[in-house]
Order: C-alpha cells, then structure tokens, then sequence
C-alpha cells in the first residue's frame, strides 16, 4: 500500500520532467489557477529542499529573475543561474542577516511549502504550527514588497482560524485551495495571499 501512495502518477511525472520532488505539480496548479508568478520577479522560497519548487520557479521568472531558497537542510545545487539558496532555520533566523547584499524588502512572491514535524498530538501540534506561521509571517512582513503575494501550505487544524485572520489582516484577498497533485489523505491545504497591504500595525494570531 505504501508503496502505491508513494509513487503514484505525479511522482512518475517528476521522474520524467526532470524534477526533484512531485511537490512541482502543486505549485504548477497553483500558478495555472491563480498567476501569481510573472516573468523577471524576485521570488523567495521558504522550505526549498530538495528543490522542485525552486526548479518551476527558476523558469516562471526567467534569466532575469530571482529565486533565493532556505532550507534548514542543505539542498543539493542547482545548474540555473538564478536560484540562490541558504541553509537556515526560519524559526531562528533574522531575515536581513541571511540575505546580505540583498534587496531585503523587495520580493514580488513568497512562497512556503514547509512541513513542521507533526506528532498526532493535537495540542503539540497546533503549538509547532502556529510557532511556525509567526516566523514565516515575520519573514513575510520583512520581505515581501506591498501589493506582492504570498503562497503558504498550511493544515486542517484548532489553529486554523486563528491563521485566516491573520492572513486576512495583512493581504487583500485570501484564498484556500488543495491541488489534485496533493494527496486526498493529507489535511494539508494552501492559502493563496494576494494583494499584501501596506505598513499599518498588525496583530498576530
Ligand atoms: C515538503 S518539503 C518542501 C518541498 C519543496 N517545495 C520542493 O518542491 O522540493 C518541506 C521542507 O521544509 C523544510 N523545513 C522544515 N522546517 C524548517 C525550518 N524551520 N526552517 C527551514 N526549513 C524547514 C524541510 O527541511 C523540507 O525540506
């Protein structure tokens, strides 16, 4: 059974296309519905290992664009000229001192694909996802440039309310949406972040 789960269709797809993890369709899907992408952006993507979406990304904004990657593990190097990527933990990372000679609040997209370590206890849970969405929020605030967008994955949980409006705090539109490439049995699920407002004061969740 696991071994079915494991390499279904979008994980045969990667083989083929070249890409490092079947994770590319879910973002695919999300740039075929929602076009938040464009050519020549600077996009930073949170939780880049192994680097399927940094791949996608790399050709949706061209040569002269910009993908800078963190990864608290190291991700192995990719040949185009336009991804960058860092080994960090966001949890505890000062956003400006990992991107020196950088541009720091000048991103059109964020983008966030990481998966915290989930224990099935509910409340550890919920802890590890909330600390988790402050630090990307915080990387958001400092990086992403007023009217850019932002992609998170996020999960069915106590403390999804508490996200939503907090999102909805900070973007003009907010939407959810489960890619098909996105397996039924996960209660993962991305919140779509269009339109960040500009610097008025915000509460977190
Ligand atoms: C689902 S994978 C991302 C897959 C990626 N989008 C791709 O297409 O290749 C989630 C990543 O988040 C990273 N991660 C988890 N916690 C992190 C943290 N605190 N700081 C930075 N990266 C983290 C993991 O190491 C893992 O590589």
């Amino acid at each position: 059974m696991a071994r079915f789960v494991l390499k279904d269709s979008f994980y045969k797809k990667a083989k083929q296309e070249g890409f490092r993890a079947r994770s590319a369709y879910k973002l695919q899907e999300i740039q075929d519905r929602f076009h938040l992408i464009r050519k020549d952006d600077r996009v930073l993507d949170l939780g880049c290992a192994p680097g399927s979406w940094l791949q996608l990304l790399s050709q949706m904004v061209g040569g002269q664009g910009q993908v800078i990657g963190i990864d608290i593990l190291p991700t192995l190097s990719l040949t185009a000229g336009n991804i960058t990527t860092i080994e960090a933990d966001i949890r505890k990372t000062d956003i400006s001192e990992v991107l020196p000679g950088y541009a720091i609040d000048g991103f059109n997209v964020v983008t966030c694909d990481i998966a915290p370590n989930l224990s099935g206890v509910r409340e550890v849970d919920d802890a590890r996802i909330e600390e988790l969405f402050e630090a990307v929020l915080q990387i958001v605030e400092a990086a992403l440039k007023p009217g850019g967008s932002f992609i998170i994955k996020s999960f069915f949980t106590n403390v999804q309310k508490g996200i939503t409006n907090a999102l909805q705090e900070r973007f003009v539109k907010v939407s959810t949406y489960k890619p098909a490439a996105s397996r039924s049995v996960s209660s993962e699920v991305y919140f779509i972040c269009q339109g960040k407002r500009g610097t008025e004061l915000h509460s977190c969740i």
